[in-house]
């Protein structure tokens, strides 16, 4: 099968494309024949050797993915061939034929295809764990998202718009300005300055923070009593913190990573269900994906590295 992967850690050049051998899979497995293939910001990490890997030589890229059940495994029984699911949380998956636990196979409902499932699964269920498990805003509160055009900020801005919270954000350019407000989002101020920060300091109950070298606006953000949720560093690693600062003033720092809140088939069948439903009621849309051949994986992590992409980057094998 056709595969990307890499050899040695390093930027996009390390990146190779071409014929290894297909998985097998185990009693437990199935084999989905991808169709479409998420790019997350964590597999730049992998591939430049900042973040944990399985073990594998070469390293086959990638964790999300989406197609059609080709085989199953003597013990499966929630699975059947045919079948169109979505995974999140399972590596190698940056190639034609991936072996998926069955406990990790997600099946996808009525009006969500393949192509929407690889777009959203990761983000979405993301989003859905921020809000919910973290942030916990209440109906009238106000939250700040940083990157609220970024694809976990799309769908986090229009889960929390759908949950009644107001909801405020930054980003780059005014086409994704404009495309958070057309989400429904209050206002969106400028991510790459920041002179309007002390007109809305201490004014939030909670600051959604992915792109991390912003924690400490972040913090300044948020009222006393409220808190940052931080998941990430698009923007580069977070300043130290000091916690008797943050006692000070009550404000709390909450953290999270979407594997330990996908820990069995029963969560990421509740996840996955209540994220499809906001799609289902129409409360999220989301832009159309940009979607790059397997072939040419290192253009789509340079392309999603600089941070020209709006939305989902998706490789097609
Ligand atoms: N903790 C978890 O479980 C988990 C799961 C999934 C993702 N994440 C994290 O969530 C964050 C967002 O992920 P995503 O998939 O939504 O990524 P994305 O679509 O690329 O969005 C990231 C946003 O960050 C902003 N940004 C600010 N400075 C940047 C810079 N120097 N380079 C690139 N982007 C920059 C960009 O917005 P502007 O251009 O508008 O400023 C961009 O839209 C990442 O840090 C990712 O690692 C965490």
């Amino acid at each position: 099968m056709k595969a990307l992967y890499f050899e040695h850690f390093g930027a996009s050049e390390v990146l190779q494309y071409g014929e290894l051998p297909q998985p097998e899979i185990g009693e437990n497995d199935v084999l989905v024949k991808v169709e479409y293939i998420g790019l997350n910001f964590a597999d730049i990490y992998r591939r430049r050797g900042d973040y944990h890997i399985e073990k594998h030589t070469p390293y086959i890229n990638g964790y999300e993915g989406a197609g059609v059940i080709e085989a199953i495994g003597a013990n499966v029984t929630n699975q059947q061939v045919g079948e169109t699911v979505l995974f999140v949380d399972v590596p190698f998956a940056n190639a034609e034929y991936v072996a998926v636990p069955s406990e990790q196979a997600i099946r996808l409902p009525a009006g969500i295809n393949s192509k929407l499932a690889a777009s959203i699964g990761l983000q979405g269920m993301t989003a859905d764990f921020l809000a919910h498990d973290l942030g916990k805003n209440t109906p009238g509160e106000k939250a700040f998202i940083t990157g609220i055009s970024g694809g976990v900020g799309q769908v986090l801005s229009q889960m929390l718009v759908a949950d009644g919270i107001e909801v405020y954000g930054s980003a780059s350019s005014t086409e994704k300005q404009a495309l958070a407000l057309s989400h429904g989002v209050k206002q969106v101020f400028p991510s790459r300055e920041n002179s309007w920060v002390e007109t809305v300091e201490g004014q939030f109950s909670t600051a959604y923070d992915g792109v991390g070298s912003t924690i400490q606006q972040s913090l300044d953000l948020i009222k006393h009593r409220g808190k940052v949720v931080f998941f990430g560093m698009a923007g580069g690693d977070p300043v130290k913190i000091d916690p008797v600062a943050l006692m000070s003033e009550s404000k709390s720092i909450l953290t999270g990573d979407l594997w330990d809140y996908l820990t069995s088939y029963e969560e990421r069948k509740i996840r996955s269900e209540r994220l499809f439903s906001y799609f289902a009621k129409g409360q999220i849309e989301i832009s159309e994906p940009t979607i790059f051949p397997l072939s040419e994986g290192k253009q789509a992590h340079e392309f999603l590295e600089t941070g020209k992409s709006i939305g989902k980057v998706l490789l097609k094998p």
